[in-house]
């Protein structure tokens, strides 16, 4: 089967092993542990006990990264019920990330706190590299291999789940930005048959890889849309502050004018039904910041800037105000005054062999270090040849990237609880993206806690008590 496989995933896959041979090198060894203690910043405690550098595959490419960290707190090793395991990947950037500590300051440190398991893997990435003997380098972690590290972390945990403390049936991902959207493409993808391929050839466990929760912070994620969401959503606001040139507002001005369809192919509904158009999306999104904005005020909070951006309403009989109306136009030159925009098109840039390739440009390029397009939109702009076409072989990781193309597919077994949040000023990528997986998950009846919390620029494991009071609720 590597045979047939050869051309699609171009990389050299040394001689699969004996399924036996991996029960016995996969197997959890829990006499490894190691007792620790973690200080909260309240001064308050956790004692924990740590198995670290676990290799989750056999055929191990890179040692840098393929490993996983495994925390338990000592409350969940006196109980015989199985805790929640939470699963953290610190992939940013679409790079590689290393199979971290439990940090205080985020996530993982609260989750022990409340008694979970938790597990940090280590992942390729793009710019995960090792040199050969021939004293070539190869980049490992092209796509899809974080992903596939994250799945193959998943198996190890299942296969183990006998063994290991922590109920691998309640496995919930969190992932920030590029993180983010490996948390969605976990939540959407478990055990599809497309990955199958590259998890036997890694020798990944042989166990089910599907998670019981996926919690996303802003998931860099549609890559393939999001250049035109991008120029649509943001084509209200001050192009001479901009600064794009005569070319780049023409590429602006017609990547805007590719989305609506794409867009309107969505079929997307609000939760009362009605059918989501780009004639009344801004709406939809604007409908978003108003709450968002009225928890902020609720919660104490001064909205900033608000002059002509933000209508208010006196509160009944309080002194308080209350949001009841956004001018998006302004709200969204607001945003882009806080951080400047990407130039388009945002994430497949032109030229990639000439200009600074994005992380998405790396992300699909070759284990030899290329950049690729990765849209035809921006393909043909960079050939200028009117029949370029994608490559097959990329048109298909750009599909198993994107975890809006397997919200229904029923070869997934998919997360049915969904926590993701967007800043209400986080221009890295648009708001229709975040919102239209939210509302296509919502949609196909999972169960989807969306926000566009107020003020949040790009950043993730915030309101750490909303996201656990959450998990608590879906337990
Ligand atoms: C991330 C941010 C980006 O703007 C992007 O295009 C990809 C990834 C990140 O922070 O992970």
């Amino acid at each position: 089967w590597i045979l047939g496989l050869g051309a699609m995933v171009q990389i050299a896959v040394a001689a699969p092993i004996s399924i036996s041979g991996n029960d016995v090198a996969l197997k959890f060894n829990s006499e490894k542990g190691e007792q620790r203690t973690l200080v909260m910043p309240d001064g308050k405690t956790v004692k924990y006990v740590a198995y670290e550098k676990i290799y989750y595959v056999t055929n191990v490419e890179d040692s840098t990264y393929q490993y996983l960290n495994f925390y338990v707190p000592e409350s969940a090793l006196a109980t015989e019920a199985g805790v929640p395991i939470f699963f953290r990947t610190y992939t940013g950037g679409y790079m590689a990330a290393k199979a971290e500590k439990p940090s205080e300051t985020d996530a993982t440190g609260r989750a022990l706190l409340e008694g979970y398991a938790v597990c940090i893997p280590g992942s390729r990435g793009w710019n995960a590299e090792v040199s050969g003997q021939n004293g070539k380098t190869t980049f490992t972690g092209r796509a899809p291999a974080g992903l596939v590290d994250l799945k193959a972390a998943i198996r190890y945990l299942r296969f183990n789940d006998a063994i290991m403390p922590g109920d691998a049936e309640k496995i919930i991902t969190d992932g920030t930005s590029a993180g983010g959207a490996m948390s969605a493409l976990l939540g959407t993808t478990g055990n599809n048959p497309a990955y199958e391929p590259y998890l036997k050839a890694m020798g990944a466990a042989n166990a089910r890889d599907d998670v019981y929760a996926s919690v996303c912070y802003c998931p860099i994620t549609d890559l393939n849309h999001a250049d035109m969401a991008y120029e649509w959503l943001y084509g209200c606001t001050n192009r001479k502050k901009r600064q794009l040139n005569d070319d780049q507002d023409a590429v602006s001005k017609e990547l805007a004018a590719a989305y609506p369809a794409y867009l309107n192919s969505l079929g997307l509904k609000r939760a009362d039904g009605t059918p989501l158009t780009d004639q009344n999306y801004l709406d939809y999104i604007k409908h978003f910041l108003i709450k968002s904005a009225q928890k902020a005020i609720a919660e104490g909070g001064v909205l900033p800037d608000d002059a002509g951006i933000i209508y208010y309403k006196p509160n009944k009989g309080g002194s308080s105000e209350f949001v009841v109306d956004i001018d998006m136009d302004q709200y969204l030159n607001y945003v882009v005054s806080t951080q400047p925009l990407k130039t388009p098109p945002a994430f497949d840039a032109l030229h990639v062999l000439t200009d600074k390739p994005t992380p998405e440009n790396q992300l699909f390029g070759d284990r030899t270090g290329n950049s690729v397009n990765f849209t035809s939109f921006s393909l043909l702009k960079a050939t200028g040849n009117a029949n370029a076409e994608l490559d097959s072989h990329i048109q298909e990781l750009v599909r198993i990237m994107n975890p809006m193309n397997f919200i229904q597919d029923s070869n997934s077994t998919h997360a049915r609880y969904w926590y993701i949040r967007h800043g209400a000023r986080d221009r890295d990528t648009s708001f229709p993206v975040p919102v239209n997986l939210a509302t296509k998950l919502m949609n196909a009846g999972y169960e989807v806690d969306f926000a566009l919390p107020w003020n949040r620029p790009h950043t993730g494991d915030y309101n750490l008590d909303d996201l656990f009071d959450w998990i608590k609720q879906i337990l």
